[in-house]
């Protein structure tokens, strides 16, 4: 059975983009370790609604880890302190009673703050706009088995895939680089019979487009990599580069 702990919230509250954001500390008396992060904060907004006081603005959806939307800096981490989980799949268990937890918005100059918890992450839609898709008419559905796919290259590009876009690497970087979310983009099409076609225009697109939005460059710290709720691998930042050469030096 979880025990009931008591905390301080200590939160980045931010009114607007351009506004000077400040933290708040609020203290929260008797929350069961079987709350979830979000629910913990859902009990705050509760409690500074009821006092007409305004509840702070944090993004969420899936409360599943699919989402990727609950970018949190929670205690010097994104996602917290546990080790593959989003926010939403963090519980209370794992904090101790008396503690001050710090939460923060992603810092990152791509991610600008909405307001209080909430960034603007349009910038990784822009880089997948950019080609992260494939544009080959491929006609109907083919039978499962009519592309043979070595079970290898299978299940790099899951692994790939299963990245869900949420910014946690970005926030990780101390240069704020989208490294391993743009190589997770363009591996798991990359290594698939359907994406090579356009593998080297889709390289070369991607990367100009992080460039122009404000990504710093990848520091080698896999930092990234620690931090990703998926363990997405930075073997696939060593793809995107030897893939964006190949671009490069092929025009
Ligand atoms: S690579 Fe990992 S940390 Fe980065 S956006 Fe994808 S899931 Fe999030
Ligand atoms: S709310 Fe969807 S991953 Fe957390």
């Amino acid at each position: 059975m979880d025990k009931d702990i008591n905390i301080n919230v200590k939160v980045w509250r931010q009114k607007g983009p351009k506004a000077k954001g400040i933290f708040e500390t609020y203290h929260l008396d008797a929350i069961s370790g079987g709350t979830s992060f979000l629910e913990m904060l859902d009990i705050l907004n509760e409690r500074l609604i009821s006092e007409g006081k305004e509840p702070v603005a944090f993004d969420n959806d899936c409360r599943e880890g699919i989402c990727g939307m609950c970018s949190l800096y929670i205690n010097g981490h994104p996602h917290g302190p546990d080790n593959l989980i989003t926010t939403c799949q963090l519980h209370m268990r794992h904090f101790k009673d008396g503690e001050t937890i710090t939460v923060e918005p992603w810092r990152s100059a791509a991610f600008p703050v909405i307001r209080d918890l909430m960034v603007d992450r349009q910038a990784f839609d822009k880089i997948i706009q950019a080609g992260g898709y494939t544009s080959v008419n491929t006609g109907g559905v083919p039978d499962a088995n009519a592309i043979p796919i070595s079970k290898l290259d299978a299940d790099e590009a899951m692994d790939a895939a299963s990245c869900i876009g949420c910014g946690a690497c970005v926030a990780a970087c101390k240069n704020g680089s989208a490294m391993l979310f743009v190589s997770a983009k363009v591996s798991q099409l990359a290594l698939l019979p359907q994406g090579k076609v356009e593998a080297k225009a889709r390289a070369k697109a991607m990367v100009a487009k992080m460039d122009e939005l404000g990504f710093g460059n990848c520091t080698n710290t896999q930092a990234c990599e620690m931090e990703c709720p998926k363990g997405v691998s930075i073997s696939n930042i060593a793809r995107l580069n030897r893939q964006f050469l190949v671009a490069k030096f092929s025009d």
